[in-house]
């Protein structure tokens, strides 16, 4: 009797569940069908749009008509289109004309962490809401296209860019752009995502011609482009200021089919500022809007120079004698009209909030999460609040505002907490004693400034602080000038700058008791690493780096940043680097990226060099047991999920996160592999003496590699390797499968 019962629940309840299923089933088939009905209705209304424009109108929506913004059509009512950097927050409002500040007073914004520290995170769903969050921001500024995020991958720790991007993995960067691009565009604010393509450093990128095989194309650096137009469904592309193939990347024709017909972008492609230098090629291999050519394009304009774009005046020109066809322009404007729609023209957009708190609670956040702790010889960190110890805070980078310079991402931040006044906050009991140590001069763009405060003098002042004090923290690393972390120039060696490694050396002499807490977006050498008791990497942190400093040093938060590009020892054990100049930076003119695919950790794994810091590696104060690993099957075909499962134990004494990381090697192989290649990871969070189960899934087919002899991609049949650990150095289990 029980028996029957229990049989007819069970069938109600399986006759409930598919009927739910068929309706949920039913509710997607209809979105599938009023989105389709929508996009039919826009493009039509589109061709309405294009039908009633005249040739000179549809020619000017196709270039600037100001520094940040492109013109409308106000006969019809058809907007302006207003852009601005992008990605760490709103940059401030630049002149009409020029590159001077406009000198608004509403223009100052939340300045968010750098990529380099999103990346970090190893957490989608903080980038869904640094996305949001910068959105909001950005729509609260009136502006339709945030010009980032950056995804142009770390190849090389010199290029003064890298702390705009997401690191060295194309897995990594891909799983990370494309909440935040969903994110900010749910404000009715287009994302912009930079560079397309192969702007992998600063020097000469106004022109250097970049060879790389099609392999290292497809597998390394065009993932995370793909994943944002694809999974994304990012409404705008900037493409990158070098060439590839001997043509400049604004107006390629190569890369111009694969964005548009391959992955089949429907936004438009906007040119970095200055990037175009051919009107024909522009017109023909898919430009949409062109900004930013000035005589130099970057420092300098003519008064009306807007007419003399190469898609202004000289497009018109070859349009009316016939020289290009009109459909070349109408789907540039068709691209534009839609952009548009999606942003200045739809009027369901919200209003934005900018500077609130909860903007801050999110910035505090990622950053707090995107810290990583490297080294912590007996649990130097975190450092309780005690009346009985004086901690001494030196170094420029504990005071310095890093907001400003950059280059483009420089911001106006509303509020910026330095490390030291946020340690004096959270410290109230403690001594905190405080010296420079060094000086670097000030963030002027371009240039190079000296330092005025004389060097003997600030180290000594800086050796007798350290003295006295019971712990040192150092603050060094780099900063947002010229030749460091900034656009338009490189790094011009490794080490740390401004005589820091002998600062450290001799501060380390004075007291042992010395952790270094690096501010940078790049790999530093560090030749005091093993006589230091902790180091820290902290990137660029924002509006609250100081709080989420002091959150991680003091242990309010327990740290679960993992790195996010590798660490080498020297320069040359970095892949692009040991092949020589032509590979890095190239002979002016050209440039080869001889490593192939073996960039980052792929390098450092393949050729046994052991890093000083590997990929995803990173520390917490508690500690974390990953068991239980296991497969679902051995076997597997085209197209089928692996699930990875594990079990993962906080066996410490701390709360925290974990990230698992999975990645898949080939051993035997038609071409050559990488030892292992990431291909999933999880961050999970767990209370102290608890535990969680994990399942991480992974499609055979993202196992293929790109097959330079059939131009497409080839899932090799065979043994893979599975490895899980929690660092790129540190992997807990391999796991054998097959494809067949
Ligand atoms: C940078 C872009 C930036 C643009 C506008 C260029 O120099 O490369 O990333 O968005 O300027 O400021």
């Amino acid at each position: 009797m029980i028996m029957q019962k229990n049989n007819l629940k069970r069938q109600v309840l399986l006759l409930i569940m598919s009927s739910l299923l068929l309706i949920n089933a039913k509710v997607n088939a209809q979105q599938i069908t009023v989105q389709n009905n929508s996009n039919q209705y826009l493009e039509k209304r589109i061709d309405s749009i294009i039908q009633q424009l005249t040739l000179e109108e549809k020619v000017a929506m196709c270039h600037a008509q100001s520094k940040f913004s492109s013109p409308g059509v106000p006969r019809l009512g058809i907007p302006e289109i207003w852009m601005s950097d992008g990605p760490h927050g709103v940059r401030g409002e630049i002149n009409w004309d020029d590159w001077g500040y406009a000198g608004w007073t509403n223009d100052s914004i939340t300045a968010f962490p750098a990529l380099t520290c999103l990346a970090a995170t190893f957490n989608p769903k903080l980038s869904k809401k640094y996305g949001i969050n910068v959105g909001e921001e950005a729509r609260y500024r009136k502006k339709d296209v945030l010009l980032g995020p950056g995804v142009n991958i770390y190849r090389t720790p010199l290029n003064g860019r890298n702390f705009e991007y997401m690191g060295e993995d194309p897995y990594l960067a891909s799983k990370m752009v494309v909440p935040y691009i969903k994110g900010v565009q749910t404000n009715g604010v287009a994302a912009c995502v930079k560079h397309y393509v192969l702007n992998n450093q600063e020097l000469w990128r106004d022109h250097i011609n970049v060879e790389v095989s099609d392999r290292a194309l497809h597998e390394i650096y065009l993932p995370a482009f793909k994943a944002a137009v694809q999974e994304g469904k990012v409404w705008s592309l900037m493409s990158a200021y070098n060439q590839y193939q001997g043509q400049y990347c604004s107006h390629n024709e190569k890369l111009n089919k694969i964005l548009k017909e391959d992955w089949k972008f429907d936004g438009a492609l906007i040119t970095d500022w200055g990037a175009t230098h051919n009107t024909k090629e522009a017109a023909l291999y898919g430009l949409d809007i062109e900004m930013g050519t000035g005589t130099d394009g970057l420092t300098m304009s003519t008064k009306n120079a807007y007419d003399y774009y190469y898609l202004a005046n000289p497009f018109l020109e070859l349009l009316k004698k016939g020289d290009i066809d009109e459909s070349f322009l109408n789907d540039k404007v068709r691209r534009i009209l839609r952009l548009m729609h999606r942003t200045s023209m739809n009027k369901n957009r919200g209003f934005g909030k900018i500077n609130n708190q909860e903007h801050l609670d999110v910035a505090r956040e990622i950053a707090t999460e995107g810290i990583v702790l490297l080294k912590n010889e007996n649990s130097f960190f975190p450092i309780k609040d005690n009346k009985n110890i004086t901690i001494a805070v030196i170094g420029e980078n504990a005071t310095r505002p890093m907001t400003i310079g950059g280059g483009s991402s420089e911001l106006k931040a509303k509020h910026e907490i330095s490390p030291l006044d946020g340690l004096k906050a959270r410290y109230k009991n403690a001594t905190i004693i405080h010296a420079m140590g060094y000086e670097s001069g000030p963030s002027v763009y371009a240039k190079v400034l000296p330092a005025k405060l004389d060097a003997e003098k600030l180290k000594n002042e800086a050796l007798e602080v350290a003295s006295k004090a019971d712990i040192v923290l150092f603050f060094g690393g780099l900063n947002k000038s010229h030749l460091q972390d900034c656009e338009g120039g490189d790094r011009q060696s490794y080490g740390l700058p401004f005589a820091q490694d002998d600062l450290i050396n001799d501060i380390i002499k004075v007291n042992t008791n010395t952790s270094v807490i690096l501010v940078s977006g790049n790999a530093v050498e560090m030749p005091w690493h093993n006589k230091t008791k902790a180091i820290i990497q902290t990137w660029y942190l924002g509006s609250q780096a100081g709080l989420a400093i002091a959150d991680i040093i003091s242990g309010d938060v327990n740290p679960s940043g993992k790195l996010p590009f590798s660490f080498p020892k020297k320069l040359q054990d970095n892949a692009a680097h040991s092949f020589g100049k032509i590979s890095y930076p190239g002979d002016s003119i050209n440039q080869i990226y001889k490593e192939g695919i073996l960039v980052g950790y792929r390098w450092h794994d393949t050729k046994k060099i052991k890093p000083l810091f590997a990929f995803g590696e990173g520390l917490s104060y508690t500690t974390f047991n990953i068991s239980e690993i296991k497969v679902n099957k051995k076997i597997f075909s085209k197209n089928e999920e692996i699930k990875i499962t594990c079990k993962v134990t906080n066996t410490g004494t701390y709360d925290g996160s974990e990230v698992v990381q999975v990645y898949i090697g080939k051993p035997k192989s038609k071409v050559k592999r990488a030892l292992k290649e990431l291909k999933g990871f999880q961050k999970v969070f767990i209370n102290k003496g608890e535990a969680k189960d994990l399942e991480i899934t992974i499609n055979t087919n993202d196992l293929a590699f790109y097959d330079e002899s059939i131009s497409n991609w080839n899932l090799e049949n065979g043994s893979y390797e599975i490895f899980v650990g929690n660092a790129s150095n540190n992997i807990i289990s391999n796991l054998k499968i097959k494809i067949l």
